[in-house]
């Protein structure tokens, strides 16, 4: 039997929201996972083999004929869950080889404590908008409406930024002014994007968290942002960077926005690609033998 999981892109902390919001994205990695008539090595570091290792550990099964192939189209290292994508690929693909022995929320929880943080996990592995917490070291995820008319943009650049960098770059404390700013920020970003009201996602999307400190790390974030000035729109750094993500409301043509954006992105000296994406609903989604309607985890 082969199984082949889809796993979506997926963008977090939009702004404000620092570990505990993020969508999934219409770019998507392909696994396919098999047991191969012999014995096979792997690197033990590679996540995908680490993560689907996992779940055969966790149900005592041999891992040692676990075979997997990965294609697609989710950068690594560019702020958009790519790491995501690896985790829950392997536990979903390793899960349904296995015969289901754990439930959706199981694999929720075992990918989080690989990925450190569920806000890229919980849209990865249910698609659409989720906002995410720990609770005495359970995730707690909940899904969030986004209106149909904003629509999201991203700027990938040519070059990559490290989650660990990125984290490293963060102050160790902040002050109570800084997380009142966040707290309220947060509120007004999620009851714009819920209603697709766009005076509200322009007071939301504010950060002192997380952005004033990685903005510094991205060559031409300056540039990229000033869109902002020309266009009615957000610009945010997509996960821990580098790759951007503009929200914009259905008042903006879209090929205008990419085109503008390009334009931007060619004086900043490095390389950018822009994409328009759509959310994306379903998450992972797994087939059998290449055949066969999808079905969720
Ligand atoms: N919330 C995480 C961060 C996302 O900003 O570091 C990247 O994995």
């Amino acid at each position: 039997m082969k199984v082949r999981v889809k796993v979506p892109a997926t963008t977090a902390n939009l702004g404000p929201g620092f570990d505990t919001i993020g969508l999934a994205l219409s770019l998507h990695n392909e696994f396919t996972f098999f047991h191969s008539p012999e014995e096979v090595h792997h690197d033990p570091d590679n996540l995908i083999y680490h993560s689907a290792k996992y779940i055969y550990d966790r149900v005592g099964a041999p891992v040692d004929r676990l075979q997997f192939t990965v294609a697609g189209e989710v950068p690594m290292s560019r702020g958009l869950g790519s790491s995501a994508t690896c985790i829950v690929g392997a536990m979903v693909g390793a899960n349904e080889l296995l015969g289901r022995p754990f439930s959706r929320e199981e694999l929720l929880n075992f990918a989080t404590e690989v990925e450190g943080h569920p806000d890229n996990i919980a849209p990865a592995l249910y698609g659409g908008c989720r906002i995410s917490t720990m609770e005495e070291g359970r995730v707690i995820t909940h899904p969030l409406d986004i209106a149909p008319s904003l629509h999201f943009f991203v700027a990938i650049p040519n070059f990559p930024l490290a989650t660990s960098v990125a984290r490293e770059a963060l102050p160790k404390a902040l002050s109570y002014g800084d997380a009142v700013f966040n707290i309220s920020r947060m509120v007004f970003l999620v009851e714009g994007l819920r209603l697709g009201d766009f005076q509200l996602v322009r007071m939301g999307a504010q950060d002192r968290l997380h952005e004033p400190y990685r903005s510094k790390l991205i060559r031409g974030y300056g540039k990229m942002a000033s869109i902002t000035g020309e266009l009615d729109g957000v610009v945010l750094i997509s996960g821990a960077g580098p790759t951007l993500l503009l929200i914009a409301p259905d008042t903006v043509e879209p090929e205008a926005a990419m085109e503008l954006w390009h334009k931007k992105s060619q004086e900043t000296g490095a390389s950018w690609e822009i994409k328009h994406l759509k959310l994306d609903p379903e998450g992972a989604v797994v087939t059998l033998d290449g055949e066969g309607p999808a079905a969720r985890p």
